[in-house]
């Protein structure tokens, strides 16, 4: 099965347990809606891709922390969109949570987000008890505090924010938990995964903050200015649109020299060059080259 259809199975059936009929229809419904239809999946494809530079071995734990990664990904798109933090109307293309189904819910369908990655996990991992704690600190630490999502968006509240660390705790550390993941559910040591995770997630976030300034909300499929409106740190508004280019080749560069030795290192090198091809389109990305 290609990639993208072992991911898209994998949140199915994952997301299946939880649904039946004892379960509230708008929960269901609401969770569903944060997950299908699919982003970019660009955290977990990159979990696969590092399990397979690595001599993948436990596909069924790959897999789980592929989408407990994604599980967490979508629950903090659903709590950023919330009128208390970025009150976006649209993700993907669609009314955000909250808008197609009113705050409670929204919260609610992030919650179970959470929980259901570590539920994902846990089960996956009981054929694997020595890989299983490991792996559980990575993803948990990706999300929480210090240096998790929860804290990154929560340096939104403080007076001051270096942008750095902002960026490397909201976006980047689910990155780093990604590569480390994929690594350790082969049986690899993780901790020389983690620049590579970094690296990417940072230069993400640099493309994520260009597109918020230079793309279309229709080419997107949600709102752009949102940064300048909320008046929150944007590589553009600090470097320039010339210099958050300039940046973001280099942090592309820098990750694809921090892929480690492994078995698959040719194939990965060039699976996160391609990425990082495709984070801003053709034309803006030349435009100050
Ligand atoms: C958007 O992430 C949120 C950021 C961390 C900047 P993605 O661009 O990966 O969102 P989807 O999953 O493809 O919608
Ligand atoms: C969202 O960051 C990233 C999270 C960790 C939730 P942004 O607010 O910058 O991303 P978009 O533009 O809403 O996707
Ligand atoms: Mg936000
Ligand atoms: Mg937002």
């Amino acid at each position: 099965m290609d990639v993208m259809g072992r991911i898209e199975r994998a949140l199915t059936s994952n997301l299946k347990r939880g649904s039946g009929t004892a379960c509230p229809p708008k929960l269901v419904a609401a969770v569903n809606h944060a997950v299908f239809p699919r982003g970019a999946r660009i955290r977990p494809r990159l979990c696969l891709a590092v399990a397979a530079a690595c001599g993948e071995d436990a596909p069924k734990l790959t897999e789980a922390a592929a989408v407990a990664i994604e599980f967490l990904h979508c629950a903090s798109l659903v709590h950023d969109d919330l009128p208390c933090f970025d009150n976006a109307d649209m993700r993907r293309g669609k009314p955000s949570v909250h808008r197609a189904f009113g705050e409670p819910l929204a919260v609610l369908a992030g919650d179970a987000l959470i929980v259901t990655a570590f539920e994902t996990v846990a089960l996956a991992g009981a054929p694997w008890p020595q890989r299983l704690a490991p792996l559980t600190l990575i993803i948990a630490r990706s999300v929480g505090m210090p240096f998790g999502i929860a804290a990154g968006q929560a340096w939104e509240c403080e007076p001051k924010i270096d942008l750095s660390a902002y960026q490397r705790s909201k976006t980047g550390a689910l990155f780093a938990a990604a590569t480390m993941a994929g690594a350790a559910s082969a049986g690899q040591a993780p901790e020389p995964w983690r620049n590579l995770g970094d690296r990417l997630g940072e230069a993400f976030q640099v493309a994520d903050d260009i597109l918020d300034v230079a793309a279309k909300a229709e080419d997107l499929g949600k709102p752009t200015g949102q940064d300048a409106a909320l008046d929150r740190p944007n590589a553009v508004n600090q470097l320039g649109l010339d210099g958050a280019l300039a940046r973001l080749r280099l942090l592309a560069k820098q990750a694809v020299d921090a892929v480690p030795d492994c078995r698959g290192a040719v194939e990965l090198r060039a699976h996160i060059l391609s990425e990082t091809q495709r984070l801003v389109p053709k034309q803006l990305a030349q435009s100050a080259a």
